[in-house]
């Protein structure tokens, strides 16, 4: 089992749109009332919400439809003209994902959504903010209900800052990230990435007739969607094509999981070909391009599998840390940031509970693909007497009796790996090149999580995007409800505030009642967030110094 496997942990939830409804709100409009933009190409009609005062401009597609023979291809501009129907959600795209069950799923699934307030003109300017979402490169979807910008752009117009945000569908699974010698050397590898690139072109061409700033764009996102704005600023070796003007990455960098040459997805390849009956073609990728599109998906489904992210030698032409030791990146301002337990998460328990230092040696290797010395030596850095996390954090909660009497110590490990040192890399490099870059660490656990998660993977999204209501079926709970709801609900506004500050100014500082954010700076600051008044404050990013050093310091060797 790999990281990046697990990287797909996440929660299906209902779609409700028009949750959240502020009472008392009027219409600006009346009900029939059809927003409309008119493209190049054609006209966009969406669909008003009298609810939230805002525009929505839902499955609005990108690129042509990645099917048939531009099945396993980068994707391509839109060459028609045609008015669209912009008033529902398009398709997520095939995953196999979680989130992704009972969704509806086609290969025709590359579309973006916009949601802007109402009364907008073409001349407003106004900044625009792009979700990328993760999902482990095998789920979700911008329609999902966590990423709903219906809150944060209320909160930028209650600001009297109004923004325009944006989500989008890229391509998962082996259809935006198939590998194999087939696809090693070609222009068909990393495909969802591209399918991203693509949709940013897209925006930078038609947001303006939205009312949107083109020179204002900001790109955020989180887990894979996070390694995705990283993978951005690092592309072709850090080439500006201007698509974007900040960066925000939560939990997620291009150095967070191993990533490997085209070659090392053979076996993938093989037996999709197989499922295809495929194998015995001169051409076996062209002959999956015909397969019918049922084919594909039941083979996903079947299969047990995993893609990422590959260096092809163009768009990724080295690991994320190489690239980012060289200065090679997209030098925009950037917010980058983790939550205090992002690695409870991705930390075995039950049968493959860690309860000695031989089990954690052998977690180590499987999961980060080491050999024994290297497991050994990261042992060492994490002993049993370092505070691995913080104390506080567990003193006397209820803990179940299937996760391992490592299971502290396991976590630690696996967010430095994957999470704290490669930020804290990220955050060096950024400064030491003048760029300005402000570190988080998210430390509040929500209401009704299992206590020994802490403050783990995905729990600060909702806080970002104001979805203060939203149901969380892996925690049978409401994040920020039960007695701390005032609190939560604060601390959301607070963070949502501050990234629409930072959308508007590229600096996050400003918002009521955050204190000042300093820049990561020799000062190594980072702002604490945390629920309860007083509680957000400025930290230092000095802790477990020895084994995050260590991680940063065998990035290559780590693979990433
Ligand atoms: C608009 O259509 C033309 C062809 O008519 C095409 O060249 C162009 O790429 C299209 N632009 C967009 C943004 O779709
Ligand atoms: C757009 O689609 C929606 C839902 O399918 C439909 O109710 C509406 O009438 C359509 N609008 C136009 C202008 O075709």
């Amino acid at each position: 089992m790999k990281i990046s496997s697990f990287l797909s942990l996440s929660l299906p939830l209902a779609l409700q749109l028009s949750a959240g409804v502020e009472a008392g709100r009027r219409p600006h409009r009346p009900q029939n009332y059809v927003p409309q933009v008119n493209l190049r190409n054609g006209t966009v009609s969406g669909k008003y919400s009298p609810e939230y005062a805002q525009d929505f401009f839902l499955g609005i597609p990108y690129a042509q439809p990645p099917v048939g023979n531009l099945r396993f291809r980068p994707p391509q501009f839109l060459n028609t003209r045609r008015n669209i129907n912009a008033s529902e959600y398009g398709n997520w795209c095939y995953g196999t994902g979680r989130e992704n069950r009972d969704k509806p799923m086609s290969e025709d699934c590359l579309t973006l959504n916009v949601v802007r307030p109402v009364n907008v003109n073409q001349f407003a300017k106004l900044p625009v903010a792009v979700w990328i979402h993760g999902g482990g490169w095998s789920g979700g979807s911008g329609a999902r209900d966590t990423y709903n910008m219906n809150n944060i752009v209320q909160q930028s117009v209650q600001m009297g800052t109004p923004i325009i945000a944006i989500t989008i569908n890229y391509r998962l699974g082996v259809w935006g990230f198939l590998g194999g010698r087939e696809i090693a050397g070609t222009r068909n590898a990393n495909n969802g990435l591209k399918d991203q690139r693509l949709a940013l072109h897209w925006i930078q061409e038609n947001i303006r007739a939205f009312g949107g700033d083109p020179f204002k764009v900001t790109i955020f996102g989180e887990s894979a969607g996070g390694a995705s704005v990283n993978w951005h600023q690092l592309a072709w070796g850090g080439r500006n094509d201007g698509l974007f003007q900040r960066a925000v990455l939560q939990s997620g960098t291009g150095m967070m999981t191993p990533i490997t040459w085209p070659h090392t997805f053979q076996s993938t390849f093989e037996s999709l070909a197989t499922y295809t009956a495929c194998t015995d073609e001169t051409d076996r990728l062209q002959c999956m391009r015909n397969a019918p599109e049922s084919a594909i998906w039941a083979w996903a489904q079947a299969t047990p599998h995993y893609v990422s992210p590959m260096l092809d030698g163009d768009m990724i032409p080295e690991f994320a840390s190489k690239l980012i030791k060289d200065g090679k990146f997209v030098r925009v301002p950037t917010i980058v940031g983790h939550n205090s337990d992002d690695g409870t998460s991705f930390t075995p328990i039950g049968s493959r509970a860690v309860n000695d230092e031989t089990q954690l040696v052998s977690v180590m290797k499987t999961l980060f693909e080491i050999n024994d010395n290297l497991a050994n030596e990261i042992v060492t850095h994490y002993h049993s007497g370092i505070s691995i996390p913080p104390e506080e954090h567990y003193a006397g909660l209820p803990l179940p009796s299937n996760i391992g009497s490592l299971f502290f110590r396991t976590s630690a490990i696996m967010t430095d790996h994957t999470f704290t040192a490669p930020r804290r890399m990220f955050a060096q490099e950024l400064t030491s090149r003048n760029v300005p870059v402000w570190s988080y660490r998210f430390k509040c656990v929500s209401n009704g999580y299992p206590a020994h998660l802490g403050a783990t993977h995905f729990t600060e999204i909702v806080y970002v995007l104001h979805n203060t209501d939203l149901w969380d079926p892996f925690s049978s709970s409401y994040p920020m409800n039960g007695p701390d709801r005032a609190d939560y609900v604060a601390l959301s506004k607070m963070m949502a505030r501050t990234w629409i500050k930072f959308f508007v100014n590229g600096n996050p500082n400003g918002a009521a009642g955050l204190p000042h954010w300093p820049q990561y700076g020799s000062g190594a600051n980072e702002m604490v967030f945390d629920k309860g008044a007083g509680n957000t404050v400025v930290g230092q990013d000095n802790y477990r110094a020895p084994g995050i050093q260590w991680f940063i310091d065998k990035s290559p060797r780590l693979n990433r």
